[in-house]
């Protein structure tokens, strides 16, 4: 069942990418901005790519499952200027189990939503639902993880890791963030993740909050075949954003409806 893992963590989680930035930005908002139609952005969260691609002149269509995130984009989008505002819908809703009239020429997964499907029965079912709401000439976008061996055969996933530069919340309080992988289900290739803010409040006082979610891996050739069950026709795999080839970490596949299914 589809689930909302970002109740409660939307400005941390803007505010922590925004100033840890991934480096994605700029490849959305480029492809949304010369799609030359309508986008779907599935798992828009906060609109930390959708905003800009609404700003370079795309009418986007954000959708997301968590009400958390989905506030926080209206909050930021309501600080837009009123044509921005006016090329952006918001609309609540599974990836697993949509339906709206419209059909777009491109559709976004921007920073790995599909990897919070836990099963392959959702991925398939959120796949058909992509399918039946892109153009015929339409492309979509996956982007999902690169898995790392090393990573998930780690048996020390106890320790935390990956803490980054500090940010500061709009009430003042400092946040750094940390990561923890404490078990992976590889029966069902399933990692249950921590994401870990570390908060400095301005009185003083200290809190961490720990943010669980799972994050289902998929390996590249694996991802293929599962596209094209899913009626798509891979055209390019990417391992990041700026065009470096499969093994450097992302997957991001270019893909076309496949005609024939
Ligand atoms: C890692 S965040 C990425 C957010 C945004 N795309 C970005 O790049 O910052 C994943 C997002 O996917 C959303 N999400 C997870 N499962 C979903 C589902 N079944 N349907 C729609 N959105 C979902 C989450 O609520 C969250 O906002």
């Amino acid at each position: 069942m589809a689930k909302d893992y970002y109740k409660g963590f939307a400005e941390c989680y803007h505010r922590h990418f925004e100033v840890n930035s991934r480096g994605d930005i700029r490849f959305y908002t480029e492809l949304a901005r010369q799609a030359g139609g309508k986008v779907l952005e599935i798992g828009c969260g906060t609109g930390r790519t959708l905003i800009p691609s609404a700003r370079a002149g795309a009418s986007v269509t954000g959708m997301d499952i968590s009400e958390n995130m989905l506030s926080y984009c209206r909050k930021l989008l309501s600080e837009e200027a009123q044509e921005v505002q006016k090329r952006v819908e918001l609309i609540s809703g599974n990836m697993a189990d949509f339906s709206m009239k419209d059909r777009y020429r491109l559709i976004t997964t921007p920073f790995r939503p599909f990897q919070h499907l836990a099963t392959v029965e959702e991925q398939l079912s959120a796949l058909k639902c992509i399918r039946e709401h892109l153009e015929d000439k339409g492309t979509f976008i996956l982007d999902i993880f690169d898995p790392d061996m090393e990573i998930l055969t780690d048996y020390d996933r106890a320790e935390e890791f990956g803490e980054e530069p500090p940010f500061l919340l709009s009430d003042g309080t400092e946040v750094t963030v940390s990561y923890r992988t404490p078990s992976v289900d590889t029966v069902n290739q399933i990692a249950h993740c921590e994401m870990i803010f570390s908060k400095v409040f301005p009185d003083g006082t200290r809190r961490r909050d720990v943010q669980e979610f799972i994050m289902r891996y998929t390996f590249r050739w694996e991802a293929e075949h599962l596209l094209h069950r899913g009626g798509f026709r891979v055209v390019k795999v990417m391992g990041g954003y700026e065009g470096e080839p499969a093994g450097a970490g992302d997957l991001v596949f270019f893909c076309e409806k496949l005609h024939s299914t």
